[in-house]
């Protein structure tokens, strides 16, 4: 039997963060509404993040309070820091997905601080939880910085371990600027599987370089059963220089279907909402099954080829 898969989608905080007009808090609240009626399992929300730094979701706080929460969907949020978890714990969401970088020059782009400091940050952030909300950690640039290239998978494979030891069971590998191929993916999905075979592993890919599919049929070929992906292929890290949108969710969750995988999505419902997204951002998004259509979408066989098949019958 084919695994299940399970998708986080990350429109309204990987999606939005980089958008330049602002996206008003009502029209988030229904997105996420819409979102929570397809089936997935869970969605990132918002971040708590510093609203200089991200003024975006600056009304984090508004959004989480505002929307209707659906049972058997797990709401997530995004924290860099302690004070980012102290004003999500008066919202309540289901897990907090704290989040630093492999890589030190990323780190200091988005973080602001080395990653030392971060690695500080965060686990006082898993004291200050206490067991009381469910830790995921993510970890931006595994595969490669967009400053300093290939990311050594012993780093990697270094803050797992240490964040394991904190009690953390959780952990998304992110190739935050789509410099994964489907080898190195294979290669990273088997490495976390056997050494850490009690963490629960998600992976996260940027479409940046064509390679999202691909990446995720790779990890799925190699074990891994949870992904992020982002309505619309939306998304991109505002402090990652030529970041683009992550992986197409309905794409993402179509191919999977296609190939036998039980996802518990409604890809019609979906559709609709990806339609919807346009019009917040008020452009044409990248994914494709929106503007192709399911392959249940058939067209009619124009009068003049019926015409010429009816003449080749007789
Ligand atoms: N929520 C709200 N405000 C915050 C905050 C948070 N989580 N963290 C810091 N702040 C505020 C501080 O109170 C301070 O406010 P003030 O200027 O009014 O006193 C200000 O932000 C600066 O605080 P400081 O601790 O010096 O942070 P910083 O400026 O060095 O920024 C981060 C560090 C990590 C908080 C910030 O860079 C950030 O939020 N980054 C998120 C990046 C991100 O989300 N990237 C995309 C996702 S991968
Ligand atoms: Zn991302």
């Amino acid at each position: 039997m084919k695994n299940r898969i399970d998708f986080n989608e990350v429109v309204t905080r990987d999606g939005f963060q980089n958008e330049a007009l602002f996206i008003p808090t009502d029209k988030k609240i229904e997105l996420i509404n819409q979102l929570s009626q397809c089936g997935f399992a869970k969605i990132e929300v918002t971040s708590f993040t510093s609203p200089k730094a991200i003024p975006m979701l600056a009304d984090a706080t508004e959004v989480m309070q505002g929307i209707r929460r659906v049972q058997g969907v797990e709401y997530t949020v995004l924290i860099p820091n302690l004070r980012g978890a102290e004003r999500a714990m008066q919202v309540n969401p289901d897990e907090l997905n704290l989040v630093m970088s492999t890589s030190q020059s990323h780190n200091f782009s988005n973080m602001r601080m080395s990653m030392e400091s971060s690695f500080a940050s965060l686990a006082e952030v898993i004291h200050f939880v206490d067991q009381k909300i469910v830790i995921n950690v993510s970890l931006s640039t595994a595969f490669g910085c967009p400053m300093e290239g290939y990311v050594d998978p012993k780093i990697v494979i270094d803050l797992i371990a240490r964040f394991n030891d904190l009690g953390v069971d959780r952990l998304t590998i992110c190739d935050t600027t789509g410099m994964a191929n489907p080898e190195q993916v294979a290669q990273m999905a088997q490495l976390v599987t056997n050494l850490f075979p009690k963490t629960a592993f998600t992976f996260h890919f940027h479409n940046t370089r064509g390679m999202g599919l691909a990446n995720l049929m790779s990890a799925i070929q190699n074990g891994i059963t949870q992904f992020d992906g982002s309505l619309g292929g939306l998304g991109g890290c505002p402090y990652a220089p030529g970041a683009t949108g992550n992986i197409c969710s309905e794409d993402a969750i179509y191919m999977t279907q296609l190939m036998g995988h039980q996802t518990s999505i409604d890809i019609i419902q979906l559709l609709e909402s990806a339609k919807f997204l346009e019009t917040l951002v008020g452009r044409t998004l990248p994914g494709q099954i929106v503007k192709a259509g399911t392959i249940e979408c058939l067209h009619s066989v124009s009068a003049a080829v019926q015409e010429l098949m009816s003449h080749q019958k007789s």
